[in-house]
């Protein structure tokens, strides 16, 4: 039945809009009761397209709707979302459309509903180029991220900041990162190629293949055995700005899920340690699952990085990785539900967050070590404002410029921003101690 992705879907974007939950945490198991792989496919997209275009399909909804919807019926609200998505955004046969999403209200025990779904999705198919028209005359809708996000990209990034919205809305591709531990990324090609998944490489990023079209990772040859992993292009550049060299102690001080910890390992064997924190157990299970997927090992701790006294033995590390959490504004194209979840006063508890973690992560750095600072936002805030602040009060700590050929150059640091090379959003900063 084709209306149980709808139901999916509609369930999905329910569960983020109103009662403010991660999509990433849902979707495992509402996907996983659909037994086809194309309805799982369909349920994902229309989950996905549902919330990386709510603040434009709300603008329509409520140009459709004499009066919003009860609290009580938010359920349909996001049922209409969906609906039209399909009509607006998508290709699909309009009839189908219409039909499949009107069916899920009997799935929800509103049967009374059938009627005003079907007049609003067909008034929807009716006057889409008008009402498109009509709401985008509005920033919010137009580019679909909230106003307090338009309004600092516009600040931050004047000549940019259309460029940002408009790859925030992209599907994002699939890209791998190939373990050299275990083969070349010319052989792992050749070997997409042979299993019949068309892929290519990524520039500026040795480890990184890009596929055409997404697929289950059971589809890609050694997967389980650790030969690949998936992994965004711009994540996969921290390895390689690290400077890595046999016999170093490093620190991945906010390590979970594990990717980064994972591609330091394959980039250099023989690190004298990789001690791998993270402050949430449960996620640093991930990075333990990680690990033992790629037949790689490090020391792991359920950690405060910002306490060291609780944790550190006293000796120094060569290089220290601060993936730092951050509003993860440059991702939103991989999770859309976030422009819904932030809040504009996130910021300022983050950045004091970062600030934090790098004030108590410093005098943990060897002289002459290195420190990265990245994140993936494309916020200043939370990138070069913390680290020239954070250079101002240290001066045993200098920046050093990054010798590369991708990104915008920021007071400190350097910007990737999303979309730009096929990848994500993403900040770095190289700092070397006296
Ligand atoms: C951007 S994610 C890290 C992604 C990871 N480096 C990777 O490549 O897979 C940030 C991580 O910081 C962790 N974190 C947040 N506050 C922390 C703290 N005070 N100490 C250690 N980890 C922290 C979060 O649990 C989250 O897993």
């Amino acid at each position: 039945m084709s209306s149980q992705p709808r139901k999916i879907a509609a369930l999905l974007v329910h569960r983020v809009l109103d009662e403010g939950e991660s999509l990433g945490s849902l979707l495992g198991r509402q996907l996983a009761v659909l037994d086809d792989p194309r309805q799982r496919a369909l349920a994902q997209e229309l989950a996905f397209g549902t919330l990386r275009w709510s603040f434009r399909l709300d603008a329509v909804l409520a140009r459709l709707l004499s009066k919003p919807l009860k609290k009580k019926d938010r359920d349909l609200h996001a049922l209409l979302l969906v609906g039209l998505y399909q009509l607006l955004m998508l290709d699909i046969p309009a009839h189908a459309a219409v039909s499949e999403t009107v069916e899920v209200v009997r799935h929800l025990g509103k049967k009374w509903a059938a009627g005003m779904l079907n007049g609003v999705l067909r008034n929807a198919q009716r006057q889409a180029p008008d009402l498109l028209a009509a709401v985008d005359e509005s920033a919010v809708a137009r580019w679909s991220h909230p106003d307090w996000w338009i309004e600092r990209l516009q600040q931050d990034w004047p000549d940019h900041w259309q460029q940002i919205l408009d790859a925030g809305n992209q599907r994002p591709p699939m890209v791998l990162r190939v373990n050299r531990l275990q083969t070349t990324r010319d052989d792992y090609l050749q070997q997409l190629q042979a299993a019949g998944i068309e892929a290519q490489t990524l520039p500026f990023v040795e480890s990184a293949v890009r596929l055409t079209a997404a697929t289950s990772v059971d589809n890609l040859p050694g997967f389980r055995a650790g030969r690949v992993s998936v992994q965004d292009g711009a994540a996969q550049l921290c390895a390689s700005l690290l400077d890595l060299q046999a016999g170093q102690r490093v620190l991945d001080a906010c390590a979970a899920p594990g990717g980064k910890t994972g591609h330091i390992l394959e980039t250099v064997p023989g690190l004298e340690c990789l001690q791998a924190i993270d402050v949430d157990e449960s996620r640093l299970q991930k990075v333990r699952d990680n690990l033992q997927r790629l037949q790689l090992d490090a020391d792991l701790l359920a950690a405060d990085a910002g306490n060291p006294a609780a944790w550190w033995d006293g000796k120094p590390f060569d290089r220290i990785l601060l993936d730092a959490p951050c509003s993860a504004s440059g991702v939103v194209r991989r999770h859309p539900d976030i422009k819904l979840l932030r809040r504009s006063a996130d910021l300022h508890s983050l950045s004091q967050q970062q600030q934090r973690l790098l004030e108590a992560l410093w005098p943990l750095l060897a002289s002459g070590g290195m420190l990265l600072y990245a994140s993936c936002s494309v916020f200043r805030q939370e990138n070069s404002d913390n680290l020239q602040a954070f250079l101002g009060r240290h001066a045993d700590a200098s920046e050093q410029p990054l010798q590369v050929e991708w990104g915008n150059v920021l007071p400190v640091g350097r910007q990737l921003l999303p979309g730009e090379h096929d990848m994500d959003g993403f900040y770095f900063a190289c700092l070397t101690r006296a």
